[in-house]
């Protein structure tokens, strides 16, 4: 069992490290209170070529590992969430799924642009009555010759008023067999029939872009449907093993810049003439937001792992996502603490830590669904057949 790091990896993290300083943080603090996301970060971002983190050279992309993608994501939470979440959407749910469930020539023909940053991709899955239960969505697709007519809306959606392309999944009228309902289109913001509407008043990751996206006759050709009729549901649950381990290793960024702050604010604070870092009651704190970036990394390395030698990780990625979120809900709540009434207000970054972790309880998995999934495949009553298309391994 190899634990070391490469070279490249380093690389990437002080990369990511950097850029989150240089081009997250400044201004974060008002694009924040005033829920203003900037269009320009996703630019800035393809510039480094962040967006092709994890897409092999042959299209275009970095040719890093999926470590390396994991490490970018936990550098930019660190700075602020709203960067990390265009990773997710962008390169995890809809990249890496294209990469895995696109034909040849769709990859060829969508990958280089996506990993240039010339695209950028978004995902359409939850719907106003269809969250958790994703599987009862009411989105429609007709057949219709060489196209689907699409029906339907979905929110909660990344990016909505930026992304160029979606990974929408939709139920096909009329299926050709019982059960095999669920079909996935990628779909273009200029098709007529496409228009999307800005979610305003979150309460954390304000400083990104969220929204409704809506099809109305929206016609798409059966070339942008993503595998075959049928699978639509398993492309979505693919996709969220991509977009789980961005948001699992994101949270570990949320740990260690609640650590960054607390460790500074400790030294400065003190009581009766006494650092309040000296406290114990303090120090199980920070201990405990130590062992979950530890804990937290060697979960979302593991995936990484799996990942770039084809094994299947639906488990262990349900496992990062649900432990790695909780841990850093629990140290942001932690470093509000310890900030006293300054963490209470936005003259520290803590309170947006706390607001920006509990979303990733709720996104991409709550936090009781992946507990449930836990229990279900201890007990036995889950189990993980091979897939019918997995994510090419690094090589
Ligand atoms: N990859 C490929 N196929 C998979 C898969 C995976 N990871 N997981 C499941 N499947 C396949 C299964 O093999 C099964 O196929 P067969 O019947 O042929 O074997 C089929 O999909 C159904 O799988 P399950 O039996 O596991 O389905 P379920 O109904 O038991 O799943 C659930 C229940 C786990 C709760 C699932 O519905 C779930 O994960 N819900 C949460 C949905 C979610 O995370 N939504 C987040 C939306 S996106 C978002 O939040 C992003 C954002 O931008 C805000």
């Amino acid at each position: 069992m190899e634990f070391a790091l490469t070279a490249e990896h380093d690389l990437i993290r002080e990369m990511a490290y950097k850029f989150g300083q240089l081009e997250v943080l400044p201004g974060l603090a008002e694009r924040d209170r005033e829920a203003r996301s900037d269009r320009t970060m996703l630019d800035k971002m393809a510039e480094k070529g962040i967006l092709g983190i994890g897409i092999p050279e042959k299209y275009q992309g970095s040719g890093t590992d999926y470590i390396s993608l994991g490490i970018a994501c936990e550098e930019l939470e660190r700075a602020d969430t709203s960067a990390r979440v265009v990773m997710s959407v962008h390169s995890g749910l809809h990249s890496l799924t294209i990469l895995q469930w696109g034909t040849e020539e769709q990859k060829q023909r969508w990958l280089p642009a996506l990993a240039k940053g010339d695209r950028v991709g978004g995902f359409g899955l939850t719907e106003p009555n269809a969250g958790s239960d994703a599987i009862n969505i009411r989105t429609r697709a007709r057949k219709d010759g060489d196209s689907y007519v699409l029906n339907g809306e979905k929110t909660w959606i990344s990016l909505a008023d930026y992304a160029d392309q979606f990974l929408v999944i939709a139920l096909l009228e009329n299926p050709a067999e019982e059960g095999k309902s669920h079909v996935a289109f990628i779909v273009d913001r200029n098709t007529p029939g496409f228009h999307s509407q800005a979610i305003h008043g979150k309460l954390g990751v304000r400083a990104g872009n969220t929204g409704q996206i809506f099809f109305e006759e929206m016609r798409v050709s059966a070339t942008d449907r993503l595998g075959d009729d049928g699978d639509g549901f398993k492309v979505a649950m693919s996709a969220l093993d991509h977009g789980r381990y961005t948001v699992a290793s994101g949270a570990v960024g949320i740990i260690t810049a609640c650590l960054d702050a607390c460790n500074k604010y400790c030294h400065e604070r003190k009581v009766g003439g006494e650092e309040i870092g000296r406290k114990q009651l303090v120090q199980q704190m920070i201990a405990n937001m130590v062992a979950g970036r530890d804990i937290g990394r060697l979960l979302y390395y593991q995936v990484g792992w799996m990942k770039n030698v084809g094994m299947r990780h639906t488990r262990e990625c349900s496992m990062a996502k649900w432990q790695n979120c909780a841990n850093a809900f629990k140290a942001a709540n932690d470093a509000v603490e310890i900030h006293g009434a300054y963490g209470y207000c936005d003259e520290f970054p803590v309170e947006r830590y706390f607001r920006n972790s509990r979303g990733a309880m709720i996104y991409e998995g709550t936090h009781e669904i992946h507990t449930i999934v836990q229990a279900e495949y201890e007990l036995g009553y889950r189990k993980d057949r091979p897939l019918k298309v997995t994510l090419p391994p690094f090589e």
